[in-house]
């Protein structure tokens, strides 16, 4: 049976039939390291558990300027890579059904303050990234309503922020991390590696390399 895909909150909520429930959210783009969280989520629910792989391209945690407009939208491929992966629903709520009509934060939102955590590494160089995230994970989950959520390590930041917040406000899902899938030549695959010109692409592998040598 091919994956369901649902748009709305209530679409998932008419689709609860008391399996466990796993979670993989995603901005789409779907790549084999989304298919290994895939794959891991079907591990942690059984065969008889519902694999949710949400695709939501989160406007609030783009800054001015970055690359939110031209992020790649592949929601054709990115179910055909779900399923094959062995998703249940496939989840892909447009902007207002996440946030209401404001289609992102309004001036009197209530959001998630990621702490110091979110203002280092990655967070210092992308102010309010790690707020958009932690957001908007928190309103996925509210919504998928999942058992066990799965992110990558290649965010490790990201990664470690969610654990933060599920922990300090009690949100009673279980984050389970999963490593990182990578090119033969030990570059990280990500949905943004499309961005890369084969020469920038090649200049890049010597990113694992360093890594490795450290
Ligand atoms: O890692 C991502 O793709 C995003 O940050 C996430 C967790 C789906 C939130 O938009």
């Amino acid at each position: 049976m091919s994956a369901a895909v649902l748009h709305t909150a209530a679409e998932l909520r008419s689709a609860e039939d008391g399996s466990r429930r796993a979670v993989v959210m995603t901005m789409g783009a779907l790549h084999d390291g989304h298919a290994e969280l895939v794959r891991a989520a079907r591990r942690e629910v059984g065969p008889d558990g519902t694999v949710i792989v949400t695709v939501f391209v989160n406007p609030t945690q783009f800054a001015a300027g970055e690359d939110f407009s031209r992020y790649p939208r592949t929601l054709d491929d990115d179910v055909r890579l779900a399923d094959h992966a062995g998703a249940d629903i496939v989840f892909a709520p447009d902007a207002v059904e996440v946030y209401g009509p404001a289609e992102g934060f309004r001036p009197d939102s209530v959001t998630v303050d990621p702490g110091p955590l979110g203002d280092i590494l990655e967070g210092a160089s992308r102010p309010g990234h790690f707020r958009g995230v932690l957001s908007v994970v928190l309103a996925l989950m509210g919504m998928t309503r999942p058992e066990v959520a799965m992110f990558g390590e290649k965010d490790y930041q990201q990664l470690v922020l969610v654990r933060r917040m599920v922990d300090d406000l009690r949100v009673g899902v279980r984050i389970v991390g999963v490593p990182t899938v990578r090119e033969d030549d030990g570059f990280a695959r990500s949905s943004r590696n499309r961005y890369l010109s084969e020469e920038e692409r090649a200049t890049a592998s010597a990113v694992p390399r360093a890594l490795a040598a450290v």
